[in-house]
C-alpha cells in the first residue's frame, strides 16, 4: 500500500514488492509529501523504514513522520536516518544521534550502499527506503557513479525483500538522465504543478496494469489525496 488510497486504486491494489521506484516531478510538486506519507504507512503497519535525506535537517523529518502518524513518537524505532544534509555543517557542531548514521559526503556512494545494508541488516521486517533527492548526488557526483550506485542499491533493496521509492528533480537533468534513471527503477511516477493544479501519472509499473492518464491531487493536512472518483467516473 502506498500510503495514499488514491493510487492504490489505480495500480489494481498497491506497489509491486521487492522494487525501487522513481518518483520524479519540479520543486513544489509534492515528492517529499508523498515519500513521507508512503514511510508513515509501513510504520503504521509495522514496517521498518530507512530515510535517506539530502535536502534537510533530520530533526524536521522526524517531526512530520510523528505528526502524520498521529503523534506517536514511537514509530521513529523503526526509522534509520542516513543524513546526507548536515555535511555542510562543521562536524564538531554535529552530536552523534541514536538511529541516525550520517553521510560526510555526497561523494561517498559505496559508503552510503554500505549504510543502507547495515540499516537493512538491523531488522527482520519488510523495510521501506527513500532516498530525497537523488538529484543532490547527480549535481555533486558523476552521473555514471550514481547510476552504478543505484544498480547496487536495486540488488540490495531486493534481496532483502524491500521497496524504495528514490526522488528525482525534473528540470535539473538532461533527457538522457531522466530517461536512464527509468531504465534502471522498475516504475515511474510522474507529478506536475501547473496552473495551480497539481497532477500525477504512473508512467511504468513492474507487474502491473494501470491506466496512464493524469490524475488531479491536492495536498491537504493528511498530505496527498488524489480524485480518482473522478478518473473513474
Ligand atoms: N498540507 C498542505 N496543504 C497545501 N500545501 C502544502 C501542504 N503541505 C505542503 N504544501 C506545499 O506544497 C509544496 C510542495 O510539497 P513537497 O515538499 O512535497 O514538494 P516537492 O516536490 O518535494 O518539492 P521540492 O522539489 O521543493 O522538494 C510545499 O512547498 C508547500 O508549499
Ligand atoms: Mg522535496
Amino acid at each position: 500500500m502506498s500510503g495514499v488510497p488514491g493510487i492504490d486504486k489505480l495500480l489494481g491494489g498497491g506497489f509491486p514488492s521487492k522494487a525501487v521506484l522513481l518518483l520524479r516531478g519540479p520543486p513544489g510538486s509534492g515528492k517529499t509529501t508523498f515519500c513521507k506519507q508512503f514511510i508513515c504507512k509501513g510504520l503504521e503497519n509495522r514496517e521498518f523504514a530507512i530515510y535517506i535525506v539530502t535536502g534537510e535537517p533530520v530533526s524536521h523529518i522526524k517531526k512530520v513522520l510523528v505528526d502524520y502518524c498521529g503523534g506517536n513518537k514511537e514509530i521513529l524505532k523503526n526509522v534509520f536516518f542516513i543524513d546526507c544534509y548536515s555535511w555542510r555543517t562543521p562536524r564538531r557542531e554535529l552530536k552523534n544521534e541514536e538511529g541516525v548514521a550520517r553521510l560526510h559526503s555526497l561523494l561517498e556512494l559505496n559508503e552510503l550502499n554500505e549504510l543502507v545494508k547495515e540499516g537493512l541488516k538491523k531488522t527482520k521486517l519488510p523495510s521501506r527506503v527513500i532516498i530525497d533527492s537523488i538529484s543532490d548526488f547527480l549535481m555533486y557526483g558523476d552521473e555514471k557513479s550514481v547510476f552504478k550506485f543505484l544498480q547496487v542499491f536495486s540488488g540490495t533493496i531486493k534481496t532483502n525483500n524491500s521497496i524504495a521509492m528514490v526522488v528525482l528533480e525534473e528540470g535539473l537533468h538532461n533527457e538522457r538522465v531522466v530517461s536512464t534513471l527509468d531504465y534502471v527503477c522498475d516504475g515511474t511516477i510522474e507529478m506536475v504543478l501547473k496552473d495551480g493544479q497539481r497532477r500525477l501519472r504512473v508512467v511504468r509499473m513492474l507487474d502491473t496494469r494501470h491506466p496512464l492518464k493524469w490524475i488531479n491531487f491536492s495536498l491537504t493536512e493528511k498530505g496527498l489525496e488524489v480524485k480518482v472518483e473522478e478518473f473513474f467516473a
